[in-house]
């Protein structure tokens, strides 16, 4: 077992657990206190959790809509309303267990009720685990873009139990670590090292390879989070690849894997860095590698218009231009203004 600590100046702890076989133990810690879990559909009937849960006095429970069904106001509001019918106070806690969309809406209800309550995250994808529990970001969907509404309220402790990863389909496998081939791409050289090296053991999904991956991922975002949890700057780094990613998920209005659109952004902010002349052509190649290795293809992008209408209702636009994360070398990236039609020049490409 490994702990990781993010404390962003000023802001309470963050406590990330690191290991495998813990959920019981882990909440478990939990057990004198009122708890609100939110869980994913298919935890309802997880063996420790009903253990924990049908034993443990003050465990209230709310089942989420699957997947980003739940990432709405409305889905929230419901969340609230339970959790005022279960009597919380300013002194209960929320337990978001799933994937990242439980984190997300649950997370941003832990913000809202009665002004904030604590928040444990156990995310339960890879996706999750390497990304979306760790750093406080909460969020829902509005029909016009992803993740347009929501706050910043760090979870004091996430859990990160890789036994999890077992059964996890290979979809939502390949989606958590197309995050991971993004911070190795734009944030840390030995991560790209080490998914380079042993991509056979990581795609068999060996666990001790798998938590040096995601510790490391996680270790990555912890150091950026810290010095600016509010996304004011060097944070904008963890959105690489996500511009045209957000926009061709928008496209596909939640059918398609966060972190496979992701993957698809990463080759387009690859080849503009590229052709910006920001990122020698050997680093492009070997980026590219990397991301061909764990089979994300440079697929066909949809219509330019359609993409471009979502890319202009991105957070990051501000004015004609967006604040683009590109990548400039082997495990390293710059955030800079990008011309909006330099960004459609491309897309026509
Ligand atoms: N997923 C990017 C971030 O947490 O900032």
């Amino acid at each position: 077992m490994k702990q990781l600590s993010c404390q962003p100046a000023g802001e309470p702890e963050s406590v990330v657990t690191i290991g495998s076989g813990l959920l019981g133990a882990f909440l478990g810690d939990a057990k004198a206190r009122e708890v609100f879990a939110v869980l994913d559909p298919f935890m309802a009937e997880h063996p420790t959790l009903r253990a924990h849960g049908d034993l443990t006095q003050h465990w209230h429970e709310h089942i989420a809509e699957p997947g980003e069904a739940q990432k709405t106001l409305a889905a929230c509001e419901t969340v609230l309303r339970a959790m005022v019918a279960a009597g919380l106070d300013r002194e209960s806690l929320c337990v978001a267990i799933g994937g990242g969309a439980v984190g997300d809406a649950g997370g941003l209800c832990a913000s809202l009720y009665m002004r904030g309550i604590e928040l444990w995250q156990v995310p339960t994808t890879l996706l999750a685990m390497v990304d979306s529990s760790v750093g406080g970001k909460t969020a829902v969907n509005l029909p016009e873009g992803k993740n347009l509404v929501g706050s910043v309220h760090p979870a004091s402790r996430i859990l990160i139990d890789v036994d999890f990863l077992t059964t996890l389909p290979e979809n939502e496998f390949r989606s958590g670590l197309a995050e991971a081939v993004k911070m190795a791409i734009g944030v840390d050289r030995e991560l790209f090292e080490l998914l380079d090296r042993q991509s056979d053991a990581v795609l068999d999904r060996q666990p001790d390879v798998l938590l040096a991956v995601i510790e490391r991922a996680i270790a990555g975002k912890i150091a950026i989070v810290e010095g600016d949890l509010h996304e004011g700057g060097q944070r904008r780094l963890l959105n690489l690849g996500h511009t045209l990613g957000h926009a061709i998920e928008g496209l596909g209005r939640g059918t398609l894997a966060h972190g496979l659109c992701v993957a698809r952004g990463l080759h387009f902010a690859l080849e503009l860095a590229r052709d910006l002349g920001a990122l020698a052509t050997a680093d492009f190649e070997r980026s590219v590698g990397l991301l061909t290795r764990y089979g994300y293809e440079r697929d066909p992008l949809p219509p330019t218009d359609e993409l471009m209408a979502f890319v202009q209702h991105d957070k990051k636009v501000q004015g004609d231009t967006v604040q683009f994360a590109l990548p400039t070398g082997i495990g390293t990236a710059r955030v800079e203004p990008i011309r909006l039609d330099r960004i459609r020049q491309q897309l026509a490409r």
